[in-house]
């Protein structure tokens, strides 16, 4: 496999990271109708992340769905999914998707160690909160409100560290209890890192206490700036530090024009009521957090059309376009771009041949400051 720019091998710490969406989930990442080139199998993906550590890319996230739902019809198991992909790679790190409520920290704990020996520490999590009732509903799992599922989250972040570097570990939780346990082996030091995802007050202030990571929606970098503010601000009062990764669907073409027909075709093809069912799903999961400014609480129809509003970040556009706008989220406190593609191989490719050579150029130009504390 070619590598395609030998910065990217030495990215300093600073150096913004790159994750795509792991296909895993039937349909792609859009509610539309437009020809997308993206498989769902295992030869897919297997390829695909290949393909990506080749060109550039430090991670990859799965995604983690019970039953179909507005597309989405066949859904692989995110963890066994990742190890697969980890077995077909060598530097690339996998994020696993894990729900609580299906997965309990004892077991989420134990897999996700003996993985992390497995690929000598390639393996992540991403803990998700739930936002599909129908789901929880199929599977016999009991839907709670919104910031009682994030209460939940974090006693299983606080479990999962606690078992992973502790003995005899006891926690006395509403949701989860341990006694004196021991975890043998421990996974490699450091931990598997712990994404999460969501962007509600909740969210943030799950993020600012106990995550590595905070993956959220798509956003202009203005409004990813407030987040960030809020959670920095938070997270130092509560000594700290979290990382940010913001989603985007990227449209690299040789021209604008090019570019943004893509988009319009993307939308004009939408299905439209599968965009309203999905909307309609996601604003009510969200209701039960009072401050209304979860993920989706703003989305309009045609950011809908990408489930985590992806086109608001605007990632679209000749390939000097994007890397600037990705230095602009860079600037507003981004560590991490999460993408997602309507053709999977081709893009991903064409992102690490055209795209990530410019962003390593314009930040080695332009040396940038720590996001603002
Ligand atoms: C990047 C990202 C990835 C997510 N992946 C999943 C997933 O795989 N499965 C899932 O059920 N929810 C997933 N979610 C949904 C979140 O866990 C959460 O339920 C949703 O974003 C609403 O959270 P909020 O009300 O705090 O904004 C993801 C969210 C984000 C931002």
């Amino acid at each position: 496999m070619t590598t395609y720019h030998d910065k990217t091998e030495a990215t300093s710490d600073d150096a913004i990271k790159f994750a795509y969406w792991v296909p895993n989930v039937s349909g792609g990442l859009v509610i539309s109708n437009i020809e997308q080139r993206t498989g769902w199998d295992i030869d897919y993906n297997r390829k695909l992340a290949q393909i990506a550590e080749a060109s550039g890319f430090d991670y990859a996230l799965t995604q983690v769905r019970f039953t179909a739902g507005y597309g989405a019809e066949f859904q692989h198991e995110s963890v066994s999914f990742s190890h697969a992909l980890l077995a077909a790679t060598e530097k690339l790190e996998v994020i696993a998707a894990i729900l609580p409520g299906p997965w309990n920290p004892a077991l989420a704990a134990k897999q996700i160690a003996t993985i992390h020996h497995l690929t000598h520490g390639r393996i992540a999590v991403n803990i998700v909160s739930g936002w599909f009732r129908g789901e929880f509903a199929a599977i016999g799992e009991s839907w709670l409100d919104h910031d009682e599922r994030y209460r939940r989250s974090e006693e299983f972040i606080r479990a999962l560290k606690g078992i992973w570097t502790e003995d005899r570990f006891t926690f006395r939780g509403d949701f989860y209890q341990f006694d004196n346990y021991s975890l043998k082996p421990k996974p490699l030091d450091p931990h598997p890192e712990i994404f999460q995802g969501g962007s509600s007050r909740a969210a943030r202030d799950m993020a600012s206490r106990v995550s590595d990571w905070y993956l959220t929606n798509g956003n202009t970098p203005e409004e990813i700036a407030k987040q960030v503010d809020d959670i920095r601000a938070k997270a130092a009062r509560n000594d700290h530090e979290v990382k940010i990764g913001v989603n985007a669907f990227a449209i690299a073409r040789e021209t604008e024009h090019e570019a943004r027909a893509v988009l319009a075709e993307i939308i004009a093809k939408a299905n439209p009521e599968a965009v309203n069912a999905f909307g309609h799903e996601v604003k009510n999961a969200g209701k039960a957090s009072p401050e209304g400014q979860g993920n989706w609480a703003k989305s309009t129809f045609e950011d809908l059309v990408q489930y985590n509003d992806g086109f608001r970040s605007n990632l679209i556009g000749t390939p000097h376009q994007i890397a600037e706008r990705i230095l602009d989220l860079k600037r507003a406190g981004a560590d991490l771009i999460l993408l997602g593609f309507l053709h999977f191989q081709e893009e991903v490719e064409y992102f690490g041949k055209h795209v990530i050579p410019l962003v390593r150029e314009l930040e080695a130009a332009e040396p940038l400051p720590i996001a603002a504390e």
